[in-house]
């Protein structure tokens, strides 16, 4: 595995792969990589001559008082979880490096936005696509790899790729979760013993809605209710949101019905975690 931290080297690497005929499978990460990031890797690597990864806490999508300072990174155990993932070239550039001049043009996400975390981030996902497009010109890989974990980042990316005309190849995965149903998530470091034990609920809460619309239920906020007072009794975390909307527009739904996703965003003391479930009804 070879390791690129220059931005020019980066897309020069991508031009020579390109005309020599092989295809780049891409995985952006913001690192402290986990069973998440590696699965995505590995299927890349089933799928691509090629597997770049990245590795860049962009500064862009964190907004005041969130944890760009306090985001967990560790390059060295990175760079051996990548390598053992069949990664062959391993991006990480610097924030000097990647945002070398001061912007002249602002993306603006003006869909699939003002819901979730776009409602509690404002900016985040303008950020988002701003690095993403970026790294899809230096990277030029033919298929990226998503995990629906974030699945409103996937909606919006690919509403993105659609309108700009990106050569590329968007390949959402499955959220990976650990034995007791959590989703896998670097922030889960940031969860004191007690809410470790009381984490695995988030997931629950998402079943348990799962389990009353395969029942039948169709009222919104009768679901969004039992999700709710599941996690307020399970767990000392705050709700952000609970909420169910068609998926990938995620626009508000009169009743469940078609292809719709259940997501919510809790804050415990040191970590706000997303998770979702995505149904065919
Ligand atoms: P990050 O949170 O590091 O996630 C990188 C990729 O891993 C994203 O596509 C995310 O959905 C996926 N991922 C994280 N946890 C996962 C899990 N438990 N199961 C499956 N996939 C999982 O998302 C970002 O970084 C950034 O916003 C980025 C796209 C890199 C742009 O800066």
């Amino acid at each position: 595995m070879k390791i690129i931290s220059h931005k020019r080297e980066m897309q020069q690497m991508a031009k020579q792969l390109l005309s020599s005929g092989k295809t780049i499978g891409f995985v952006p990460t913001m690192g402290y990589l986990h069973e998440g990031h590696l699965t995505l890797a590995r299927e890349a690597k089933r799928n691509n001559d090629i597997v770049v990864m990245s590795i860049f806490v962009n500064p862009l999508q964190f907004g005041p008082g969130e944890d760009y300072e306090a985001y967990p990174r560790d390059q060295k155990r990175d760079e051996l979880l990548a390598e053992a993932a069949g990664v062959d070239l391993l991006f990480i550039p610097s924030v000097a490096d990647m945002y070398d001049a001061e912007m002249s043009t602002k993306m603006t996400v003006v869909k699939r936005n003002n819901a979730l975390c776009g409602n509690d981030r404002p900016g985040h996902f303008d950020g988002v696509v701003t690095v993403l497009a970026k790294l899809f010109h230096i990277v030029m890989p033919d298929k990226a790899y998503f995990g629906l974990k974030d699945a409103q980042q996937f909606a919006i990316v690919s509403g993105m790729v659609a309108d700009y005309d990106f050569p590329v190849q968007l390949v959402p995965l499955e959220t990976v979760r650990d034995s007791s149903g959590l989703a896998i998530s670097s922030r889960n470091v940031y969860l004191s013993d007690r809410e470790k034990e009381q984490a695995p609920s988030i997931y629950k809460s998402l079943l348990l809605a799962k389990n009353k619309i395969e029942n039948g239920a169709t009222n919104i906020g009768e679901i969004k209710s039992v999700v709710t007072d599941y996690l307020k009794c399970h767990t000392d975390a705050t709700v952000d949101y609970v909420d169910i909307l068609c998926y990938p527009e995620l626009a508000p739904l009169e009743k469940v019905q078609g292809r719709v996703i259940i997501a919510l965003a809790v804050k415990f003391s040191k970590a706000r975690l997303i998770d979702n479930i995505i149904l065919d009804v």
